[in-house]
């Protein structure tokens, strides 16, 4: 039975051949610490290195690549701009659709007494309300954080809506569900930290992530240490990259995430986010009539990454699907059907298709659509994935709804 891979919004995969070739390229015939040493492999390294800031500069619309430092990941990323740029009296706004990556450090600062927070709602479809975060300023408000797509349901928020609503507040975009899969440019949505990981949408291997911090604002770094860079100084590097990357990088995995970038900048991200696209289209379509199933989400491909979250329950009507999605209406028999983890359990040990379930580190998301505590069955798809993946996907969620064995 084939394998369906549909957890790409947790980790993308498979990974571009190149990537593999990258890292393999790395390890064999450079090995060398890139920025240290001043030998041909030293260099190659720093190359190799450069070569993948370049390509995200290109990717991102940045225009000086030294903006960029690389990390282990986007949560290593969130939590340098929390840590380094925010000051004791800031407030800070996000909202309730973010990852535990953004709530978990900016609660903690919170509960420290450090900063104050105020969480923006969102609709069932969660959609940011651009008035309510309006109201949400204040004259001390430091720092808006924006999850650009949501790990739960898909719903991408309007980034150019939120950047004219707070004014010159800065802006921190945490990009792990549309880096490389959706079109971003820093100079036209205005964004002052952009915070990506390597390992979705980028197609890269894990343990690779950074972040861009416009041009003017210098952050205190999370790590102090070794950079090649001014060894005569007993301080940190104040310039980008090297001032947020001491110590050694993980070199390997950036060649990796270097030949990822290149292989997307390839194929054009409008191809990519095309055929993603019509995935979640086919998906959505395939689905929508299943009788015991709620979608939730934007339930359109265009203002969605190809993320699609459901629950076996009840059927809400025609009409409150169309409308209102996000299961608004039948919350009281959410638990009538069957149980997410009997779902997981049936679509990879009869089906072999690999979604996840649950609260995908994101519990304020999941109440804001109407599923917390349980969770919904997550389908989310990659450039890999083809129309027959999603045709088998349709096929078992149908048995499963059907209570049809197997
Ligand atoms: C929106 C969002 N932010 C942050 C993260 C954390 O990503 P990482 O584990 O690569 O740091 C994820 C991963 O699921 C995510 O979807």
């Amino acid at each position: 039975m084939k394998l369906v891979y549909l957890d790409n919004a947790a980790t993308s995969f498979p990974k571009p051949p190149q990537v593999t070739e990258g890292m393999v390229y790395f390890m064999d015939h450079v090995g060398a610490n890139p920025g240290r040493s001043g030998h041909p492999l030293a260099q190659e390294a720093g190359r190799i290195v450069q070569a993948a800031r370049d390509g995200l500069a290109r990717l991102f619309n940045i225009d000086n690549p030294s903006r960029i430092s690389f990390a282990m990941n986007v949560t290593e990323a969130l939590n340098t701009v929390f840590n380094g740029y925010l000051n004791p009296g800031d407030h800070v706004v996000t909202t309730a659709m973010e990852h535990n990556s953004v709530m978990r450090p900016l609660v903690y600062l919170q509960e420290k007494g450090d900063i104050t927070l105020d969480i923006a709602s969102c609709d069932r479809k969660g959609f940011l309300d651009v008035d309510a975060l309006k109201r949400l300023l204040q004259k001390n408000t430091r720092l808006m954080v924006l999850n650009h797509a949501s790990n739960v349901c898909g719903t991408l928020q309007d980034v150019a809506a939120v950047r004219r609503a707070i004014g010159d507040i800065p802006l921190l975009l945490d990009t792990a569900q549309t880096a490389g899969a959706y079109p971003i440019d820093v100079k036209a949505l205005g964004i002052d930290f952009l915070a990506f990981t390597g390992h979705k949408g980028l197609m890269g291997p894990q343990g690779t992530g950074g972040l861009y911090v416009r041009e003017g604002i210098d952050l205190r770094p999370l790590k102090r240490g070794g950079t090649g860079s001014q060894s005569e100084n007993l301080h940190q590097p104040d310039f980008m990259p090297d001032a947020l990357e001491a110590g050694t990088q993980n070199n390997v995995g950036i060649a990796g995430l270097g030949a990822a970038v290149a292989f997307i900048l390839k194929e054009g991200v409008d191809k990519i986010r095309r055929h993603e696209q019509a995935l979640t289209k086919a998906l959505l379509d395939g689905i929508y009539n299943i009788q015991n199933i709620t979608i939730y989400g934007p339930l359109n491909p265009a203002q969605q990454v190809a993320t699609v979250s459901i629950t076996f329950d009840s059927t809400l009507s025609e009409d409150a699907r169309g409308s209102l999605g996000c299961g608004a209406i039948n919350l009281e028999w959410f638990n009538d059907g069957v149980p997410i983890g009997e779902a997981e359990g049936r679509l990879s040990g009869q089906y072999n298709i690999l979604v996840r379930v649950g609260l995908h580190c994101a519990p304020v998301a999941h109440k804001t659509i109407g599923t917390f505590p349980d969770g919904t069955v997550r389908l989310s798809m990659g450039y890999f994935n083809t129309l027959e993946d999603i045709d088998l996907a349709i096929e078992a969620i149908r048995r499963i709804a059907n209570a049809q064995y197997p």
